[in-house]
């Protein structure tokens, strides 16, 4: 497992050196994400967490919906630290975690658990199962996982790292001792240089018991 301290610089590095709107997997507003919640009727009271939100938009529009209980995780510091200064004083309404999505230790569980562009930089076996274990028992029973990855016609690197693609059989399969497939579409994002990457979103339920 690559050390913290690494993967922690490289990010701290891009989010020092690059203004949002020019990060590749920009988006001013995740409409995506947001049309699955809608979709799903999550609850404005509903516990949600944001895994590798980095500077993401998405946070922004849950509050102005009136989402109530968020939280959004990182491994870089500067990351979260843009946020919070865009949002001011409406920072103080979300749980900011600073972690390791792949030694993540949840003290909370939720309801809604999204995750775009994040998990698939987890490239180890021992990674990747860590952080199936971690959703299976952080995300309440009935509760819904959202998972966006490149897929196997996306990228293969993104922000100069390698990354692993799926499919939806594959992601499927990742998950698929603790949780339902509800629904895979794969959607094709333009990035602020105009060049096209493919995604796999997945929505996922949570066994019930
Ligand atoms: C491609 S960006 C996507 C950001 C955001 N999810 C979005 O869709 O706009 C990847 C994000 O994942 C974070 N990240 C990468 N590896 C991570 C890890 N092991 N644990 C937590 N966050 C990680 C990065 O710092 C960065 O913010």
């Amino acid at each position: 497992m690559e050390a913290i301290g690494a993967k922690q610089s490289h990010w701290d590095q891009v989010y020092t050196t690059k203004a949002l709107e020019q990060s590749s997997w920009y988006q001013p507003r995740p409409s995506i994400s947001l049309g699955f919640m809608q979709q799903l009727s999550v609850a404005k009271d509903a516990a949600i967490i944001d895994v590798g939100g980095g500077d993401s938009l998405l946070v922004d529009h849950l509050l102005d919906l009136d989402y109530q209980n968020i939280s959004v995780l990182d491994i870089s510091p500067k990351a979260l630290e843009k946020a919070q200064t865009r949002l001011g004083t409406r920072a103080k309404a979300v749980k900011w975690i600073l972690a390791d999505a792949a030694e993540f230790d949840p003290t909370e569980q939720y309801d809604f658990w999204h995750d775009r562009a994040a998990f698939h930089f987890l490239t180890t076996e021992p990674d990747i199962q860590h952080y199936v274990q971690t959703a299976a028992q952080a995300i309440k029973p009935g509760g819904f996982l959202v998972m966006g990855t490149f897929s196997e016609q996306g990228p293969k690197k993104c922000s100069g790292l390698e990354i692993k693609q799926y499919s939806e059989q594959s992601l499927t399969e990742t998950f698929a001792a603790q949780f339902k497939k509800r629904e895979c579409y794969t959607i094709d994002h333009l990035t602020p240089s105009k060049s096209v990457q493919n995604f796999i979103f997945c929505v996922f339920q949570r066994n019930r018991a």
